[in-house]
């Protein structure tokens, strides 16, 4: 913003100025609204949720949900947006919560999974993962002392149950599967993992932070959805995030428990012997901001079923769209079977980091990564598919004329920066 390091000023200064310089500092964010970015943002396409949901947020600007006691409202949202998720994936009532995000959520699972290890007597347990399992289950692992082995995948990039089988053993605490993985939208074979972990009488996490909100109404779309909720015997734990496909603002995951015990020993219990009083927690946060809480309630309560069900038929059509338009574009391929609207497209002779930049220029921004582009399809996208398709086009035709890339590796979530975030 400015050559001098930042301070706090000595005389504080008037709201207006203060926004005027936030809006400012603004000018080189993406620019979600036009729906040109295919990650991070989750566009729903609707002024009346983004109305309430800025209302919700101003309602419970100040509250804190780590007293419920104070804030009984608070739990009560959280309870019923728990549950109400819980219904959508055939879980039970009250065995879970609300986190701040997918990353959290898996956290709390992989501690839940130490823990329950630790009981049955194993010192050093071991989380057996895809090698394409999001990264915050190798951050959980390594914030809880833990050791992850990855299998390999398939040529259709979904795990290889017999690697999986081969890896579990005695200090086996729990397997995971993605339902779907973020880098190729493809669900990995859930009801192998599970039977894997009823065999072994281990934990199984079912990670679908990115289609837990999506995939209960791509089947009711008639859509082939392999099976992967708590239908599947032997799931024992589901992450499903309500700020991705559950159109909720950032800081909104659930985290459910297939049994009420796996749930309480998510939570943390002081008895006051530190002098501030008996002191409960069920994530890894203290102080819990209550707008995301209220947010994702006030989301579920507006969208409900009809409503999730219209933006997972605009999510489809875009998605259609956009795998036929891009398949239809010489030398560009999907490289997986996505089973769902989320993937990756990439070339054998498209130099497609060139691609990447020219498709930049032109203010579009898909997600980069090793393998190529990928995409994540939200509601809006389906008024800009063929806009995005032309301009894809374009930046093809460039690459080809020579264009060449001058970036360095591609990362995830497409930064080529030190510390740049991921693409959710
Ligand atoms: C499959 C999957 N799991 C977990 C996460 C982590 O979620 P968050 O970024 O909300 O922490 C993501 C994020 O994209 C994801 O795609």
């Amino acid at each position: 913003m400015s050559a001098v390091p930042p301070h706090l000023p000595v005389e504080g200064q008037d709201s207006a100025a203060v926004l005027a310089r936030l809006r400012d500092n603004r000018h080189d964010d993406a620019d979600w609204r036009s729906g040109r970015i295919f990650g991070l943002i989750f566009h729903p396409d609707d002024d009346e949720l983004e109305e309430l949901l800025a209302e919700v947020s101003r309602e419970y600007l100040a509250e804190n949900a780590l007293n419920p006691v104070r804030f009984p409202s608070l739990a009560r949202l959280e309870r019923e947006a728990a549950d109400m998720v819980a219904g959508l994936l055939h879980g039970t009532p009250g065995t879970g919560g609300l986190t701040s995000g997918g990353t959290e959520s898996i956290f709390m699972s992989v501690l839940v999974a130490r823990e329950t290890a630790r009981k049955r007597g194993i010192d050093d347990p071991v989380l057996v993962t895809a090698i394409t399992a999001h990264p915050a289950f190798a951050k959980a692992c390594h914030l809880l002392g833990m050791r992850q082995i990855r299998v390999p995948v398939d040529e259709g990039y979904r795990l290889v149950v017999e690697e999986m089988r081969a890896a579990v053993g005695p200090d086996t605490a729990m397997v995971v599967a993605s339902a779907p993985c973020y880098p190729y939208g493809v669900i990995d074979p859930v009801e192998e993992v599970a039977a894997i972990a009823r065999e072994a009488g281990v934990l199984c996490h079912v990670d679908a932070c990115l289609g837990g909100m999506m995939l209960p109404f791509w089947e009711r779309l008639g859509e082939p959805v392999p099976p992967w909720d708590f239908r599947v015997d032997g799931v024992t734990s589901i992450s499903a995030d309500l700020h991705k496909y559950g159109y909720s603002f950032k800081g909104a995951s659930v985290l459910l428990h297939r049994d009420v015990e796996q749930y309480r020993t998510q939570w943390w219990f002081d008895d006051g012997a530190w002098g501030g009083g008996l002191y409960g927690s069920p994530t890894a946060a203290g102080t819990r901001p209550a707008p995301p809480i209220a947010g994702a309630w006030a989301a579920l309560r507006h969208l409900g079923e009809d409503g999730y069900l219209r933006q997972a038929t605009k999510v489809r059509d875009a998605t259609r769209r956009l795998m036929a338009g891009i398949e239809a574009i010489e030398g560009l391929s999907i490289t997986s079977t996505p089973d769902l609207c989320v993937f990756q497209f990439g070339s054998e002779d498209v130099d497609m980091k060139a691609v990447a930049e020219a498709l930049a220029e032109q203010g579009w921004y898909p997600n980069r990564q090793p393998g190529g582009l990928h995409l994540m399809v939200s509601p809006f996208h389906v008024r800009v598919a063929d806009e995005f398709l032309a301009a894809l086009t374009a930046a093809v035709d460039l690459a080809r004329d020579g264009r060449r890339s001058d970036a360095g590796p591609a990362t995830y979530g497409g930064t080529a920066r030190p510390g740049g975030t991921g693409g959710s």
